[in-house]
Parts: C-alpha cells; sequence; structure tokens
C-alpha cells in the first residue's frame, strides 16, 4: 500500500523559491513527499525541519543530514525550532488533513468505509478518541460541532439520536456510529457521511485550534522575502488561510498604522487559488478538494 501520494507537488514547493542554503519547515510530514522534493533544492547547507504528530508517519523519516523530524502538532512549531536554535526560516510548507495512510488503515478509524475502532486521533497519545467525544459531549456541543464543521443540516436530529444510542451501549466502533447514520442521512450518502466524519475529526484534533496557531507563528517565523505555502483541504482551513495572507492575522482584521499604511508584512503570490490540474485528479482522486496559496513576508 503506498503511504500517500503528494498533492500539488511541483506547485507548493515551487512555491517556496528555495534558497539552496536557506532553512526551510515541512510541518505536515506524512510520507515526506514534498520533505523530498525540497531536499532535492537544497545544497549542502540548507536544513529542512519536518514536524508531524503521528507515529506512524516516522517510519518514512529520510536519512538526509540535513534532514530532522520533529514528532509533534505542528502548533509547537516555534517553540521545536528554538530548540533547534532556529529563529527564522525561509519557508514553510503545510499540506493540511489527513494522510492516504491515516485514512486507509482501519485501525485508525478515519473512514466509514470500514468497520475498526471509532478513533480518529492523528495523535496515538491524545487522550479524546472520536467514541470518547460521541458517549460524553452535550446535544448543544454536538450540535455546534455537527453544523459547524461538517455543515451537517440535521444535527439537531443526529445529536439526539447519538444521545438516544449512548444511554443503550456506548459507542466503540465506525459501525456504532454508521448505523445511525443509516437511519437518519439526508441526501447523497456518501457526502453526509463524510460531513460527519469530517466534523468529528476536526473536533477530535482540535484542528482549526491548532491551525490558527501554526498559521500565526510561521507568519512570525519568516524571514524578509521567506514564503508560505499551504494546501488546504476544506473551506473552514481555507477561509483561516487567506485571511492570514490577506490581513497578517488569523481574525482577518487588516490593521493599520496612524498614517494608514497596511500593517500585513505578507504578500499573496497567487492571486488566484491554486487548484490541481486534470492530469493530477486523473492520477489522484484525494486531490480533488486541495487549494493552493503562497504569501511572501515583505
Ligand atoms: C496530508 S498529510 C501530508 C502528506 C505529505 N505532504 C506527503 O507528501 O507525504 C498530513 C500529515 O500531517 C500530519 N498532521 C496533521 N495535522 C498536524 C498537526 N496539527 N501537527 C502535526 N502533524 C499534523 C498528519 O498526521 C499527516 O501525516
Amino acid at each position: 500500500m503506498t503511504y500517500h501520494v503528494p498533492v500539488l507537488l511541483k506547485e507548493s514547493v515551487d512555491g517556496l523559491a528555495i534558497k539552496p542554503n536557506g532553512v526551510y519547515v515541512d510541518v505536515t510530514f506524512g510520507a515526506g513527499g514534498h520533505s523530498k522534493s525540497i531536499l532535492t533544492q537544497l545544497g549542502a547547507k540548507g536544513r529542512l525541519y519536518a514536524f508531524d504528530q503521528d507515529e506512524d508517519a516516522f517510519r518514512n523519516a529520510l536519512d538526509d543530514p540535513r534532514f530532522t523530524l520533529i514528532r509533534s502538532n505542528f502548533k509547537y512549531v516555534k517553540n521545536f525550532l528554538r530548540l533547534n536554535d532556529v529563529t527564522e526560516v525561509d519557508g514553510v510548507l503545510a499540506d493540511l488533513g489527513v494522510s492516504s495512510f491515516q485514512i486507509d488503515e482501519a485501525s485508525r478509524g478515519f473512514t466509514y468505509r470500514v468497520d475498526g475502532p471509532l478513533d480518529m486521533r492523528m495523535n496515538q497519545y491524545m487522550e479524546k478518541s472520536a467514541a470518547d467525544l460521541l458517549n460524553s459531549y452535550t446535544k448543544d456541543d454536538l450540535v455546534y460541532v455537527l453544523s459547524n464543521y461538517g455543515e451537517v443540516r440535521n444535527s439537531k436530529s443526529l445529536a439526539q439520536r447519538v444521545i438516544e444510542k449512548r444511554v443503550k451501549t456506548p459507542f466503540r466502533s465506525i459501525s456504532d456510529l454508521t448505523e445511525v447514520l443509516d437511519e437518519i442521512y439526508m441526501g447523497s450518502k456518501p457526502k453526509y457521511f463524510a460531513q460527519v466524519f469530517q466534523a468529528i475529526r476536526i473536533e477530535v484534533n482540535d484542528e482549526i485550534e491548532v491551525l490558527k496557531k501554526m498559521l500565526q507563528q510561521c507568519a512570525d517565523l519568516l524571514k524578509i522575502g521567506g514564503r508560505l505555502s499551504v494546501i488546504s483541504y476544506h473551506s473552514l482551513e481555507d477561509r483561516l488561510v487567506k485571511r492570514l495572507m490577506k490581513t497578517g492575522n488569523v481574525e482577518g482584521v487588516l490593521e493599520k498604522d496612524e498614517f494608514g499604511k497596511s500593517q500585513n508584512s505578507l504578500k499573496i503570490i497567487n492571486k488566484k487559488i491554486i487548484l490541481p490540474s486534470e492530469n493530477e485528479l486523473s492520477v489522484n482522486s484525494r486531490a480533488r478538494s486541495a487549494k493552493l496559496r503562497i504569501a511572501e513576508k515583505m
């Protein structure tokens, strides 16, 4: 089984405009597809630091003296780089979301297509799994997660059904959840199931909050002329990336000084969002929701 096929590989790495002796960061290592490509453009003095919070990704670690793989959530990117005596970098690449390996591996519980434990933790050492979430959240919290992170239309009815079911038997497996969804889905079944799974995954991994922290820190870490290249896979992620690049902060509020001069230190490089080509989509259907944005520090 292929661990992961890199998405928008050339476009996102070209977006970094790599300097051979520069310091680069890949905050989402996965199978290292983007990292390998960055290393091919780095000279002997270049450095690449990569992050992944998933232990399984470490089997893909690259044997290269210019490369360091850090097992951590990327929300700590600044701290871990500082531990490596790095306080500024020439470029950061982020390829958000989960890898194909994580989706395909039934024991990780990310997909509704095969039965397995209802897990969905990217970091196997985190306490709260998807089952814990479904067994403990209040109805209001479930509605919040389902409607905000998955745009699930009948989130109230689904939350109610989850609560009724867990009183009888707690959620443990994917099939415990898909049985409920089978009874209640609206519209297209695959779309509905994907929306519910996306919502739960985002909450289990606190994806929105950690993304905000990482983006803001990366904007700070970049040297002048440094590049940020981010691939996102759903509108909640893309909105934050767009806000950061347009205003310099994830709140999306453009601050100006007393003379009306913008305080945003980022300049958008691709005015038009970059999408996978027809050719890429024909060989890798998992690239279909990918969107690439690139910015440079001024
Ligand atoms: C889409 S895959 C990256 C694939 C990689 N670019 C490649 O070509 O092989 C995303 C990876 O980022 C990791 N990841 C996602 N969110 C993370 C976070 N907050 N901190 C650290 N790693 C994260 C996941 O565990 C997964 O391995």
